[in-house]
C-alpha cells in the first residue's frame, strides 16, 4: 500500500493520446503507484492494516510496487516467489 517508489515517470516516444488528451513525443508524464493504491474504489480503507485484502486482490495492473510495463522492476518475479507476507 506504501510503495517505496511513490512516483514514477515515462517519456512519450511518439505522439499519442491518453484519456482523450493529446500527448506529444518528448513529454514526460508521471504516475503515482501510491495514489493508485489509495483509490478507495480499488482498496477500501487503504490505510488500514488488512492482510485479508489480498484474498480478493484487484487486477494486477492496480498494484504497482514494482512499477509496470516494459520498465517494470526485474525484482518483481523474485519477490512473487517469496512467501506472501514478504511481498506485502
Ligand atoms: C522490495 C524490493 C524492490 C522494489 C520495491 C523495487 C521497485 C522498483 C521500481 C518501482 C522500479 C521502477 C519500475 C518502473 O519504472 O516501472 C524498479 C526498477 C528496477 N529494479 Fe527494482 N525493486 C525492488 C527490488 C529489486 C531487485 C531485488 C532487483 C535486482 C535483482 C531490482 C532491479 C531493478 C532494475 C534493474 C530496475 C530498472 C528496470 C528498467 O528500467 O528497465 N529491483 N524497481
Amino acid at each position: 500500500m506504501y510503495p517505496p517508489a511513490w512516483l514514477l515517470t515515462r517519456t512519450v516516444t511518439q505522439d499519442t493520446e491518453l484519456g482523450g488528451k493529446p500527448l506529444l513525443a518528448g513529454t514526460t508524464i508521471a504516475f503515482s503507484p501510491y495514489l493508485i493504491h489509495h483509490r478507495r474504489d480499488l482498496y477500501p480503507e487503504p490505510d488500514r492494516f488488512d492482510p485479508d485484502r489480498w484474498l480478493n486482490p484487484p487486477d494486477r495492473s492496480a498494484y504497482l510496487p514494482f512499477g509496470g510495463s516494459a520498465r517494470k522492476c526485474i525484482g518483481d518475479r523474485f519477490c512473487e516467489d517469496l512467501p506472501q507476507p514478504c511481498e506485502h
